[in-house]
């Protein structure tokens, strides 16, 4: 850990929102007094229709968490209508298309209409409140008004990743029931076509409960059309009235739903509800990236993923802010486009992923010198750990070391930031998330559930509910109970290792499950397995992470052919076919090594221990393998292992 290079609150922070004595004092109100600290931030930055009778009321063990109870809001309100006295030719969502000759503004007045007479059209297609719509869409402004015209009417949005395959958008929509689809005819990434409506044609073959598929012209390319069902966005809501009245929902009433990868088995529906999660969104947006009015803010997240819903949609959208968002990649056409994006519409604070500053350090400097960027004033990052060497490309190149940078660590399940430095309050240390966010109580456990007091390593948990937290998995309140509550009595288990050191200041160090952190997509080990024993070929697969330089981890497998199946090329890229099939392309395997049979102990179970530290190729610390019931296995495989 670069302990030594600790970079100090710069000048220009020193009036930010947040001062260290701020910090320290909020933070304290929060964990001595959150009914009174909460209270006072829900007046300040939500509006709502009705008032609530208690703030906070949980019982981990039962999974259970309430916050605002009997209050009632509508979370589009919350966003657009009540910044129109002031803001209504305030551009509310900047879009920025692939091709870098298109964009465009849409201003908060914009941003109602086009709401409200999607939310009339779903409404002429019989969604209610409760209903859940699936959104299927490419970074268009209209997978914002989506989210958003669910929430003015109370439906609950399950947006589901573009770069999902057909059979895994089918699996989402049956598990949550969703009975809408809102999708494009194709996205359009990086100069490349993705074929969206033909993949929901696919999906909804198996989905007879699906009645209405809504599809927005964007490539203009033919697609196929199925009569009755599926309807041209355009056209129909151009049809409506620009007047829809909000639906006034409970606190705790569902906003959405978010499939996310676990340890074990199919995606879990992490169920999100109303005015909790809009709480932290905002109050993280605006203290975390200290934003202030009028500045443009930029988060290269999809919509399909959790940092899309909270910091392109909900958050920037619920203090009033201008939300950048990007249809394209980092790289196209070059690897100055973000860089240019940023001169081109002056953006002040940028938040991106740490693999896509890797991607962008190995194209040296000379595209990020090329331009200006002294819009620029934060930098952010979220989704996996950050190495201090892209920290310290970012901090110094990006941003002219005059920039600080907000780690920010969190989770789908936590809906916003948990850990991470606030810029005017905190030194930071690269690497480091640094320090919990108001409300959030941490504590590293031993093994055995012990805590660990000051300096250590341990299992990071949450000791309290926090508003933004997972209320249930859709369908499966036990499985939230199961995985979340039961590892350690009374606390909310994150899956993730941590180290706090003698400063108090939190260290990630990735996960201590069966999940991988691909390129900062989740993916479970599990999912990659069940797609790879698919094949009629293959008797059985393990599935296990890899340092990569650009990716964060790769995915390395381990497959055992059926006896007298010959281990071939063929086999091996229609291994590879199955898991863009089951899953998309980020489900790939980096490596797939053919293995004889896999290490197992006398009772059956694979050591995954074993099988990581070949992949990593650590193979003098494979620890001790006596309990295997065939040793030799282990040899086979070191002696196979392919060269990376
Ligand atoms: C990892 C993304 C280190 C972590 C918002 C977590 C991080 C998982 C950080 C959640 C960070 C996220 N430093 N690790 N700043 N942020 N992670 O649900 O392992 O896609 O459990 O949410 O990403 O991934 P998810």
């Amino acid at each position: 850990m670069s302990e030594h290079h600790v970079y100090p609150v710069p000048e220009s922070f020193k009036d930010a929102h947040i001062t260290p004595e701020r910090y320290e004092q909020m933070y304290r109100q929060s964990i001595d007094e959150p009914e009174i600290f909460f209270g006072n931030l829900a007046q300040e930055f939500l509006s709502w229709d009705t008032s609530w009778n208690t703030v906070c009321r949980y019982d981990f063990p039962k999974g259970e968490a309430e916050w605002f109870s009997g209050a009632s809001l509508n979370i589009s309100v919350n966003c657009i209508d009540r910044h129109l006295p002031e803001r209504a030719n305030q551009t509310a969502l900047l879009w920025e298309g692939d091709d870098p000759s298109e964009s465009q503004h849409i201003t908060y007045a914009e941003l109602k209409d086009e709401v409200s007479q999607l939310a009339n059209a779903l409404i002429a297609r019989g969604v209610t409140k409760g209903d859940r719509v699936c959104i299927y869409m490419p970074m268009i402004p209209q997978a914002a008004y989506a989210m958003l015209a669910c929430a003015r009417i109370g439906a609950v949005h399950s947006v589901v990743f573009g770069g999902f395959s057909p059979e895994a958008l089918k699996d989402r929509i049956l598990d949550s029931d969703c009975q809408t689809v809102i999708t494009a005819d194709e996205g359009l990434r990086g100069g490349k076509r993705v074929p969206l409506k033909a993949n929901v044609d696919k999906a909804l073959a198996a989905c007879p409960n699906v009645h209405t598929c809504l599809v927005v012209k964007r490539t203009g390319s033919d697609v196929d059309w199925s009569e009755g069902r599926d309807v041209w966005y355009e056209e129909f809501v151009a049809s409506q009235s620009i007047d829809c009245a909000p639906v006034s929902v409970a606190a705790e009433d569902p906003l959405f739903i978010l499939y996310t990868s676990g340890s074990t088995g199919k995606p879990k529906g992490v169920l999100h509800t109303s005015a909790g999660y809009l709480l932290q969104a905002a109050a993280t947006f605006k203290y975390v990236f200290d934003y202030r009015d009028g500045e443009v803010f930029w988060c290269t997240a999809d919509v399909g993923w959790v940092t899309g819903h909270s910091y392109i949609v909900y958050g920037p959208l619920a203090n009033g802010a201008t939300s950048l968002m990007f249809e394209g990649v980092p790289t196209y056409p070059d690897a100055s486009r973000c860089w240019e994006v940023i001169d081109k519409h002056k953006v002040s604070i940028f938040y991106t992923a740490p693999t896509a500053i890797r991607a962008l350090h190995v194209q040296g400097d000379e595209p990020v010198k090329r331009t200006s960027r002294a819009s620029l004033r934060l930098l952010g990052t979220v989704g996996e750990p950050i190495n201090p060497e892209a920290w310290e490309w970012y901090y110094k190149v990006v941003g002219d070391s005059r920039c600080p940078i907000v780690d920010t660590w969190w989770q789908t399940e936590t809906g916003a930031h948990m850990i991470t430095p606030l810029p005017g309050a905190h030194a930071l240390k690269p690497g480091s998330a640094s320090f919990p966010f108001f409300g959030v109580e941490l504590a590293l456990l031993n093994e055995d559930g012990s805590e660990i007091e000051g300096e250590g390593a341990g299992y990071l948990v949450v000791k309290r509910s926090w508003p933004s937290q997972i209320r249930s998995v859709y369908g499966d309140h036990q499985r939230l109970i199961d995985t979340y509550f039961s590892t350690y009595k009374g606390y909310y288990f994150t899956g993730d290792g941590a180290m706090r050191d003698a400063d108090g200041y939190y260290w990630i160090t990735g996960r201590v499950d069966d999940v991988l952190n691909v390129s900062g997509h989740r993916m479970g080990t599990a999912e990659v397995e069940s797609a790879l024993v698919l094949h009629e070929g293959i008797a059985e697969a393990a599935v296990v992470g890899f340092p990569h330089d650009i990716k964060g981890q790769g995915i390395y497998a381990y497959v055992t052919p059926m006896a007298g199946v010959e281990k071939s090329d063929a086999l091996f890229k229609e291994l590879i076919d199955l898991c863009v099939a089951e899953i998309g392309p980020i489900a790939k395997p980096d490596i797939i090594q053919w293995a004889p049979a896999l290490p197992k102990t006398r009772s059956g179970k694979i050591m995954r221990r074993i099988l990581r530290k070949i992949a990593e190729n650590e193979l003098d610390s494979l620890g001790d393998t006596s309990t295997l019931a065939d040793p030799s296995v282990v040899e086979n495989l070191i002696q196979e292992r392919p060269q990376t």
